[in-house]
């Protein structure tokens, strides 16, 4: 696609719209927080002309959706129907948790979702409200240099303790934003609908936290528990591994190498290479 006209970002605090900016730095990029344009509302009326929309913004708090659905359906199902209103192509990025992780092997984009939580459903709806000109981008446990996220956690978690319970029964690809980012410019040359784009391989939550202090450097032993254990107040899809059954579909490094990018722009060098 030729982006003569700029591109616009939605949520560009969030560690995707970051990603995004940096990654469409070369045409004329305009990123709006929160603060400049709620998506709950609709959109402000002196927004630029664009060529494309990457809407990132969402409640993405999963739990806090369980007890505030209306407010996560307001942003998430409510917020694409603005950033459809805008009227210029649009991709949507959607997650694993549009499916109920029973099926036991990798979910392609004919699978039938079925989502646990109200965090999934408000993504499902919003998926549907794109239309059906959007690209609609499914991915997966995203990590990145900026905002909270599971790797920074870890980082932070792995230098003040000796030991951290983390969830082994669920499995999925964790996916870094810079790789998704480079993986969103690909797809805009490919046609609309749903396309999964996560990393490639696949892990646990405590597998994923082990590469971390691996990678890191720091000492700190994983013990495994299972979901029930944390009592968390949404369900999560025991497995949701993402691949893609469509012809073309923009492929994504492995999940280690994505967790190495994101150590290296941590500032962080891997143990590996020390
Ligand atoms: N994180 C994951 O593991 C994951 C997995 C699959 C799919 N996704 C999807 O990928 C997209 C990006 O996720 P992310 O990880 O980058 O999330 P993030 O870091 O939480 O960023 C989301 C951004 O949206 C903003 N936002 C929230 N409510 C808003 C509103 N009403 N109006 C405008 N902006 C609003 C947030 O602003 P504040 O900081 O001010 O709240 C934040 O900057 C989301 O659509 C998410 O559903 C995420």
């Amino acid at each position: 696609m030729e982006l003569s006209r700029g591109v616009l970002v939605t949520g560009a605090a969030g560690q995707l719209g970051v990603a995004l900016c940096e990654e469409f730095a070369d045409s004329a990029v305009a990123g709006l927080t929160r603060t400049e344009w709620d998506v709950s509302a609709p959109p402000p009326r002196e927004l630029p002309g664009v060529d494309v929309v990457l809407h990132t913004a969402a409640w993405t708090d999963v739990d806090g959706a369980e007890t505030h659905p209306q407010e996560a359906a307001a942003v998430n199902v409510g917020g694409t129907q603005h950033a459809a209103e805008l009227g210029a192509p649009l991709v949507v990025f959607s997650t694993d948790y549009v499916f109920d992780g029973r099926k036991g092997e990798p979910y392609v984009e004919s699978d039938a979702p079925n989502p646990l939580s109200v965090y999934g459903r408000t993504k499902l709806e919003a998926e549907a409200a794109a239309g059906e000109d959007a690209w609609i981008a499914r991915t997966s446990w995203l990590f990145g240099w900026t905002s909270t996220n599971f790797v920074r956690t870890m980082l932070r978690v792995g230098a003040e303790r000796n030991e951290v319970a983390v969830v082994d029964d669920q499995r999925g690809c964790p996916t870094y934003v810079g790789h998704l980012a480079g993986a969103v410019r690909e797809l805009l040359d490919r046609p609309p609908g749903v396309w999964h784009l996560a990393a490639d391989g696949d892990c646990s939550w405590a597998e994923f936290a082990e590469a971390i202090f691996e990678e890191a450097g720091l000492v700190c032993r994983v013990r495994r528990i299972k979901t029930e254990e944390l009592a968390r107040p949404a369900p999560r899809p025991p497995y949701s591994v993402l691949r893609s059954e469509r012809p073309g579909a923009p492929r994504l490094p492995h999940w280690r190498e994505g967790l190495r990018a994101c150590l290296d722009r941590l500032g962080l060098e891997s143990a590996e290479a020390r």
